[in-house]
């Protein structure tokens, strides 16, 4: 569960991760995927943070739409902020609080609930926030069951390193190992490949590590 006390200010978050060149070493690392999308492309970043992982997508697919979730809303209101610094038009995103046990169900800042239909994200991206669900195996199946056919999985998950695990404990994030997750990914019936960071994508490389999954598309 989440601790109120971490994660208070967005806008301190982000200038943090900003100012140590955490954001850049992910841009850089998300740049380097390889991936086969092309048309009107559906995002979804689930605990978007400061929004980093579903910005650069809709930076590189100038068609795409994003769907971006936290828990607090603070972090969905400077996930809309780095996008209007980003250039990109607010009418492309789509901000909801969303728990991660739960991604499906999303309540918008007006206070609309609704239900998100499974198999309609191409891309789903997650950091570091599955290990925040009542139940991690859960919440990566019920991510999967919102990805569409054909669709990526991208998890850059915290690693299991000393400094991955030691900024975890401060961050009260309790994750499952990583070769249970891609088990469990596996069990969807994605094909998953786990990437580890390399010295270019420093300093991110020292607590992250990019767990892959591909859902089959439909024969
Ligand atoms: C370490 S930050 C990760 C942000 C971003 N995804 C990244 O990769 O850098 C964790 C984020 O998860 C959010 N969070 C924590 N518990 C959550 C939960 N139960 N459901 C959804 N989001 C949660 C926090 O508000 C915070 O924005």
């Amino acid at each position: 569960m989440l601790n109120p006390r971490l994660y208070k200010n967005a806008r301190v978050y982000d200038f943090f991760i900003k100012s140590l060149g955490y954001e850049r070493s992910i841009d850089r690392f998300l740049r380097s995927l390889d991936l086969q999308l092309a048309g009107p492309i559906r995002i979804m970043d689930a605990g978007c943070g400061t929004g980093l992982l579903g910005l650069h997508f809709l930076m590189r697919y100038p068609g795409a739409t994003l769907t971006a979730t936290d828990l607090q809303a603070n972090f969905l209101l400077t996930t809309l902020a780095n996008a209007r610094n980003r250039d990109i038009d607010e009418n492309r995103i789509e901000v909801g609080v969303a728990d991660i046990s739960h991604p499906g169900r999303l309540t918008t800042l007006d206070q609309q609930t609704r239900t998100l239909q499974q198999g309609s994200f191409d891309i789903i991206c997650v950091g570091a926030v599955v290990g925040y669900a009542e139940s991690t195996e859960q919440s990566l199946r019920e991510l999967i069951r919102l990805l569409a056919p054909g669709g990526t999985l991208i998890n850059l998950e915290m690693n299991e390193s000393p400094t991955g695990r030691f900024i975890s404990k401060r961050y009260h994030y309790s994750n499952i190992a990583l070769s249970k997750m891609q088990q469990i990914l596996l069990e969807e019936g994605c094909s998953v490949c786990m990437k580890r960071l390399s010295l270019v994508h420093l300093p991110a490389k020292f607590t992250r590590v990019a767990i892959i999954a591909h859902k089959p598309a439909a024969t």
